[in-house]
């Protein structure tokens, strides 16, 4: 039989034997939020289109390129969120949660759709961490969001991970920048392309970021916004710098680095790899000092970032580092005839109950064929329960791995024989490992 369809283009699956990765790397970044005092928020998949319009800024790749944005039937215009700081910042907005007391600091596991070219690395549904904090203009609150990204890198073990740093100024030293770009586009009116030609006017930046080769290759020899900031805006820069100083995090200054989205002023920043072939950067961020104002709230000073989920999990591939895997099937209880089979079928709710994992026949295989499939998952124990069993009211127990079996009595103290033989099981594979 021919499948009707497959999943759409653009994007991925993530199957049984591999969402424990992601669930490691959830919980990780959880206690990792945690310890930073930031609470979670979850957001709608879709937003108004005049969110993204007006937030990521309606001159940008994302915005006139990339969003899947359709009309409602009621004929509103809705957009897939195509990343996740403008959603959180419309709900702390619509909620007045900077009445919480300022500052707020909110992480988010989000899906995100852009309508790119699908490569290694890019997709068009993809997933990520992000951490914001409102309400600060403080150097010391850029240095805070860059480390708790760093630390987070740092304990998940990866290496190689660049920090790259920028400071794009703010309203007042954009005007001279723009000017300076203006004027050096110009030169290269007749080569840019159509989407980038409607930017010389407007916002000359974003043709900084735009993929078109042509247009890439002209933009390497534009002039660099560090040259242009304000004296307030070098302050504040420097200020970012001596706090990751004191605590020892790397950087290096790419004044190349202009983000694709409209809302960034002052710091920007990646981690970067060069593992992961064209689409290296695995995350980044940076200040939207003018975000909030702009979709209608009063000036609240905000940060933060997002990092790519996919692109860390193939990082952490690359690099070879293992997740633990969660353990699995602690037990499995064969059945053999009616009465026994209702017997395991009690035993593994019990033993479910006390939160252990314990599986046993919902098909209706024979004796052999469940013996298979206890292997298959991977069981650490099996048992078999037949009429003799239940009669002697005592099972043996058969340590999977090992081969070893244990008499184990099937009354109260079950639990006690069976408890007993996987403590041993654990210490006998400990000692193995210390070679004791
Ligand atoms: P962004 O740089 O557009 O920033 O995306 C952040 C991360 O999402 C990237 O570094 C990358 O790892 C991942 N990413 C982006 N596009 C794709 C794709 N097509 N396929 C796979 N992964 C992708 C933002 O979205 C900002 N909202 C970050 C931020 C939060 N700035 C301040 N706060």
């Amino acid at each position: 039989m021919a499948l009707i369809t497959k999943r759409v283009y653009g994007a991925e699956d993530v199957l049984p034997k591999d969402s424990y990765k992601w669930q490691f790397l959830e919980d990780v970044m959880r206690k990792e939020a945690n310890t930073h005092g930031f609470k979670e928020i979850r957001t709608p998949v879709f937003e108004h289109t005049e969110l993204f319009k007006r937030g990521v800024g309606d001159t940008t790749d994302v915005v006139q390129k990339e969003m899947y944005t359709f009309d409602t039937k009621g004929g509103t215009s809705i957009t897939l969120r195509p990343e996740g700081t403008a959603g959180a910042a419309r709900a702390l907005l619509e909620h007045a949660i900077y009445n919480d007391g300022l500052p707020v600091k909110a992480y988010y596991f989000v899906s995100c759709y852009r309508y790119e070219k699908k490569q290694a690395n890019r997709y068009r549904e993809f997933h990520q961490y992000g951490m914001e904090v409102y309400g600060t203009s403080s150097p010391a609150a850029d240095a805070e969001i860059i480390t708790s990204a760093a630390t987070l890198f740092e304990r998940l073990g990866l290496q190689n991970l660049q920090l790259e740093l920028n400071s794009i100024g703010c309203p007042t030293c954009r005007k001279e920048y723009h000017k300076a770009l203006r004027a050096y586009f110009e030169q290269y009116k007749d080569q840019l392309c159509e989407t980038c030609l409607s930017r010389l006017d407007r916002n000359p930046m974003r043709i900084l970021d735009c993929k078109s080769s042509v247009c890439s290759k002209i933009a390497e020899n534009a002039p660099t916004v560090l040259d242009y900031l304000c004296d307030d805006c070098k302050e504040h820069f420097q200020g970012v710098k001596g706090y990751l100083d004191a605590c020892g995090i790397s950087y290096v200054i790419n004044p190349k680095i202009v983000r694709g989205l409209d809302y960034y002023t002052r710091t920007v920043f990646e981690f970067v790899t060069t593992q992961l072939g064209a689409q290296g950067t695995v995350c980044g961020g940076g200040r939207y000092d003018g975000l909030i104002e702009e979709i209608g709230g009063q000036h609240t000073p905000s940060l933060g970032f997002a990092l790519g989920m996919e692109r860390l999990l193939a990082l952490m591939e690359a690099q070879g580092i293992e997740i633990p895997k969660p353990s699995g099937c602690d037990l499995y209880i064969a059945g053999l005839g009616e009465q026994a089979q209702k017997k395991a079928f009690a035993i593994i709710r019990e033993i479910r109950q006390a939160s252990l994992n314990a599986e046993g026949d919902i098909v209706g295989r024979s004796l052999r064929a469940q013996m298979k499939y206890a292997d298959k998952i991977g069981a650490k124990f099996s048992m078999v329960l037949g009429d003799d069993e239940i009669t002697n009211n005592k099972a043996v127990l058969k340590n999977m791995e090992t081969g070893d079996k244990i008499d184990v009595p099937l009354d109260e103290n079950f639990f006690q024989g069976f408890f007993s033989a996987y403590v041993e099981a654990d210490q006998a594979k400990l000692l193995q490992k210390m070679d004791m």
